[in-house]
């Protein structure tokens, strides 16, 4: 068995769909829920999935031996970031090299880096009359959405959508995908 930990901050629609998918998974299980927000929609769905979790201040997150001792503790092989909007510290991207996804809401190279989250992204790419948009599942390295490419979907935009037409829109994409490409980056490397 596989174990994942998510790392979200906010209101967790993509781990809510990513627990759905691996809920009674043969071979990949959420083993761990983690959240940097006392108020995060995810403790909703750590509640309802049944599924430890833990809200970490800032000198737990910072703690190595802290956070890596608690990853142990759960036999946590892979860190899903799931709307999680801090940079994650380097000691963390070497003990779990290659092993820690993140989904951006945009086609990542473009609409990506440091401010770049939520709504942001949606107005950037409408702002600039984009015909296209989509989703990107990348692994993460120390900057922010920069680490290699491993899934993208893609949708096509209209000149009347708004930036919150194009937010939902790429939603369903992620909801959709993210799980399916965890599940393949997982397997593919057992
Ligand atoms: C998603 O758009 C994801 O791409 C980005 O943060 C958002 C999280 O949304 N990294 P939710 O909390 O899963 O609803």
């Amino acid at each position: 068995m596989k174990k994942l930990a998510i790392l979200a901050s906010g209101g967790g629609s993509n781990a809510r769909a990513i627990c759905a998918h691996f809920d009674s998974h043969p071979s990949i299980q959420i083993g761990l829920i983690l959240t940097d927000n006392p108020n995060a929609g995810v403790l909703s769905v750590a509640d309802d999935y049944k599924i430890p979790t833990m809200v970490l201040n800032k000198t737990q997150r910072n703690d190595s031996s802290y956070l890596l001792g608690l990853l142990h503790q759960y036999q946590i092989d892979f860190v899903i970031l799931a709307g999680y909007l801090k940079l994650i510290p380097k000691w963390l991207i070497n003990a779990y090299q290659d092993k820690i996804l993140n989904i951006h809401p945009s086609l990542l190279p473009k609409y990506g880096g440091q401010g770049m989250y939520g709504m942001h992204v949606h107005q950037a790419v409408k702002d600039n009359m984009e015909m296209v948009s989509g989703m990107t599942v990348h692994l993460v390295n120390e900057r922010f959405d920069e680490g290699k490419i491993i899934f993208q979907a893609t949708t096509p935009l209209s000149p009347d959508m708004t930036s919150i037409d194009i937010a939902k829109t790429v939603l369903v994409l992620e909801h959709k995908y993210y799980s399916v490409a965890i599940e393949k980056f997982v397997n593919a490397l057992k």
